[in-house]
């Protein structure tokens, strides 16, 4: 299997997204990272402006939700024809119905958690998801160190995708580059976040096939 590689937008010029979304056209996605100012101490953008988004990517968008009330929002994100909608576990009054709802309106699922999350607390409703995020730094911001303690939830976020639902996808998120993204894919991790690493290389394109080929040799499964 070969890595997937998503650049998050939160590291391009927010005046220029055209020219940005162009610069990554060899992603396998476009992580785009919605901020409230609540559930994070950071706001980027809402409903409107993923819509444009959607109407101007090539490549397939994948909303990351860091906002209250996802069991609302969750739905009207995926209802714009992006391609998955993860929200946050700690943010969901009712993670089942949120999925399915999610799905429903036409997109994949996905559910996050935060650094201080339990694996155990989604031990239980992994099925029910095509995609679970492990965050390896705290949600909020780009630029940050990868918390090294990440490596040992990812691996155990794959045993327990192994055993109850292969075909979900372990995605990572926070400070993932060229030094630590071998390990993060032997750890169990197979689709990859990548802000500042991506939009700080002279050539992104380039960037990003890096990226994914050091984490494709090292696939854990
Ligand atoms: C952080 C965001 C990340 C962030 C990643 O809250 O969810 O998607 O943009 O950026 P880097 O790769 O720079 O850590
Ligand atoms: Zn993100």
């Amino acid at each position: 299997m070969t890595a997937r590689i998503q650049p998050s937008i939160l590291s391009a010029d927010f005046a220029n997204f055209e020219r940005d979304f162009k610069s990554i056209s060899e992603a396998d996605g476009i992580h785009v990272d919605v901020m409230d100012g609540h559930f994070v101490p950071n706001m980027t953008f809402g409903l409107p402006m993923v819509k444009r988004m959607q109407e101007i990517s090539s490549r397939p968008l994948d909303i990351h939700l860091m906002i209250d009330n996802p069991d609302h929002w969750g739905p009207l994100y995926a209802a714009l024809g992006v391609f998955s909608v993860t929200f946050h576990l700690e943010a969901c009054d009712n993670p089942l119905a949120t999925a399915k709802a999610i799905k429903e309106s036409g997109a994949r699922a996905g559910v996050a958690i935060k650094p201080g999350t339990s694996v155990n607390e989604i031990a239980g409703i992994i099925e029910n998801f095509d995609q679970i995020l492990v965050m390896s730094v705290e949600p909020g911001f780009g630029g940050q160190s990868f918390i090294n303690g990440s490596l040992e939830r990812i691996t155990a976020v794959r045993s327990l995708i192994s055993a109850k639902s292969p075909d979900t996808w372990l995605q990572v998120d926070g400070g993932i580059d060229l030094g630590n993204i071998a390990q993060v894919a032997r750890a169990g991790a197979d689709t990859f976040v990548a802000g500042s690493s991506v939009f700080g290389a002279s050539d992104r394109n380039q960037r990003i096939r890096e990226l994914r080929d050091l984490a494709s040799e090292k696939l854990s499964h």
